[in-house]
């Protein structure tokens, strides 16, 4: 059975360009509860923990690079069905394929500063949430 929490971060770009609360707005009616969010600053070594799982791409310096570049917005969400019903809310992970109305089509400038994640897995959405969000604190 599918899981009922995801994460999410909204990236560097979104929150340079003021649409934190745009997207946070269209997160909410869409029909997730925040259960925990913060605004922090990586460094390009915890971003580069955070993406290990990339470590082997050829964008993966870049991405580091970037996701430390400007303050994000990480977040715990729950909805039935979270992961898939969240990654169709924020559309294809490069804006010119994300379908119209989506967060991507509607914020992203480009597949690097694509505005947020997603998690992609149950498994994955516990692990980044637990990389964010103290396991000891009750959200
Ligand atoms: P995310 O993890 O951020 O939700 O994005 P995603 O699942 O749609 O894409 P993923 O394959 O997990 O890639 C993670 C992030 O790396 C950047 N990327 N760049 N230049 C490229 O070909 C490329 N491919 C991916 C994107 O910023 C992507 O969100
Ligand atoms: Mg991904």
């Amino acid at each position: 059975m599918a899981g009922n929490r995801t994460f999410t971060m909204i990236k560097p770009d979104a929150t340079g360009a003021g649409n934190s609360g745009a997207i946070t707005k269209m997160i909410e009616e869409a029909g997730f509860r925040i259960v925990a969010m913060k605004k922090v600053q990586l460094t390009k070594e915890l971003a580069g923990k955070f993406y290990e799982i990339h470590k082997a791409r050829p964008f993966y310096g870049e991405l580091c690079e970037y996701m430390s570049s400007g303050p994000i917005v990480p977040m715990i969400l729950e909805k039935d069905n979270a992961v898939e019903d969240f990654r169709k809310l924020i559309g294809a992970t490069d804006p010119k394929k994300a379908a119209p109305g989506t967060i991507r089509a509607l914020f992203a400038k480009s597949i690097d500063a694509n505005a947020i994640h997603g998690s992609d897995s149950d498994e994955n959405a516990a692990i980044e949430g637990n990389f964010f969000f103290s396991q000891f604190e009750r959200y």
